[in-house]
């Protein structure tokens, strides 16, 4: 598929009306970080899509008024927020070509603590993304579900990039790889459940709330340091070779080679982050302390306890569903005082 099967229909017919969707958060295994121009990829990433942690957005739409949007997040009015939407439809008017024709008053709500570091513009473009494609069923009539969601998550991904892969569960991929078949720079596609062992369906994710303020370096400068920076290309080569073990490994169900591919992951995005020009590091000390006590865990339990880090100083404390209870009394004595007021968002994967 390419963008032209995105354009929208000219004969729409607008009316006034509100329309509410939900749209969970994901966490990536395989990152994305690095893009070109009109938010394509510079590698293929998967992530596993939350359960608990959600955007829920309501979006009235206002026909025939001059366009304008206003956004609530939690009750208050955010300007910033509303500007950032308002250039945002602008931009894919192409797709929805109705977008512009009338006013918007959006209210947005996380089931997450703000700031908390859970990527809140994945599950809240994503929701925008759903609650446009329901206008406009509404507005063009009602397509397949597949191809709704299809399109919601093409109209997501140019919102932010990680948003697309949001609007399926399980497993989902995002950017062209040979090893996932129907995969595609512009759109998530879900990875084949016959290709999932068991034990990776039933999974938690423990989020430790290291540090709750504003990051230093937004994800949108990270990408555009990756230009400049010499390791970017053996990167962008490495995600993609990550790949080919990561598709036997999920079908084996080989735990610890999952492991180890999942945070060489979370590390080298780190890495990349502290190799850019001029250099960054988002990680804290407390993010280096329960990293180092997960491997002694490891080390002495054998038990599968890992991480994977966003563009962030939170650890996301992975563990599959099953061998938890020795996990968890570990995370409550042993990690939780590396968080800021006993911060933890207690999530598992949606399938
Ligand atoms: C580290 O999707 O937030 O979480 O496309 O600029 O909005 P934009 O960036 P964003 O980047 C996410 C980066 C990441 C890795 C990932 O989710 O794959």
């Amino acid at each position: 598929m390419t963008t032209q099967d995105f354009i929208g229909k000219e004969n729409f017919n607008i009316r006034t009306q509100t329309v509410s969707e939900s749209c969970p958060s994901n966490i990536a295994l395989i990152k994305y970080w690095g893009k070109y121009a009109d938010q394509i990829p510079a590698n293929p990433s998967i992530s596993y899509t939350l359960n608990h942690c959600k955007t829920n957005t309501s979006m009235e739409f206002i026909a025939n008024e001059t366009f304008s949007v206003q956004t609530f997040l939690a009750g208050n009015e955010e300007v910033k927020f509303a500007e950032k939407i308002e250039k945002y439809f602008r931009n894919i008017e192409q797709y929805l070509p109705w977008i512009l024709k009338g006013k918007y008053v959006i209210r947005t709500e996380n089931t997450f603590p703000h700031s908390s570091g859970i990527a809140s513009s994945a599950s809240g473009f994503g929701a925008i993304a759903k609650c446009l494609m329901a206008l406009d069923a509404s507005f063009t009539g009602k397509k397949s579900e597949e191809e709704s969601l299809r399109k919601a998550s093409f109209l997501a991904r140019l919102g932010s990039g990680s948003a697309c892969r949001s609007l399926y569960n399980g497993l989902v991929v995002w950017g062209k790889t040979d090893e996932v078949s129907g995969s595609s720079d512009l759109f998530g596609v879900q990875y084949p459940d016959a290709e999932i062992h068991e034990v990776f369906k039933n999974f938690n994710d423990w989020v430790l709330l290291i540090h709750e303020g504003q990051k230093s370096v937004s994800s949108s400068v990270g990408h555009g340091l990756m230009k400049t920076n010499p390791y970017a290309e053996r990167r962008f080569q490495e995600a993609r070779e990550n790949f080919v073990p990561m598709k036997e490994i999920l079908k084996k169900g080989d735990m610890e080679s999952f492991i180890k591919l999942v945070e060489h992951e979370a590390l080298t995005l780190h890495a990349m982050m502290m190799m850019s020009e001029p250099a960054f590091i988002l990680m804290k000390t407390g993010t280096l302390e329960v990293i180092n006590k997960i491997w002694d865990f490891r080390r002495e339990t054998k038990l599968p306890l890992f991480f994977t880090l966003d563009a962030g100083a939170n650890v996301h404390l992975l563990f599959p569903g099953g061998a938890e209870d020795q996990i968890k009394s570990f995370i409550e004595a042993e990690l939780l005082q590396y968080t800021q007021k006993n911060g933890v968002v207690k999530d598992v994967m949606r399938f």
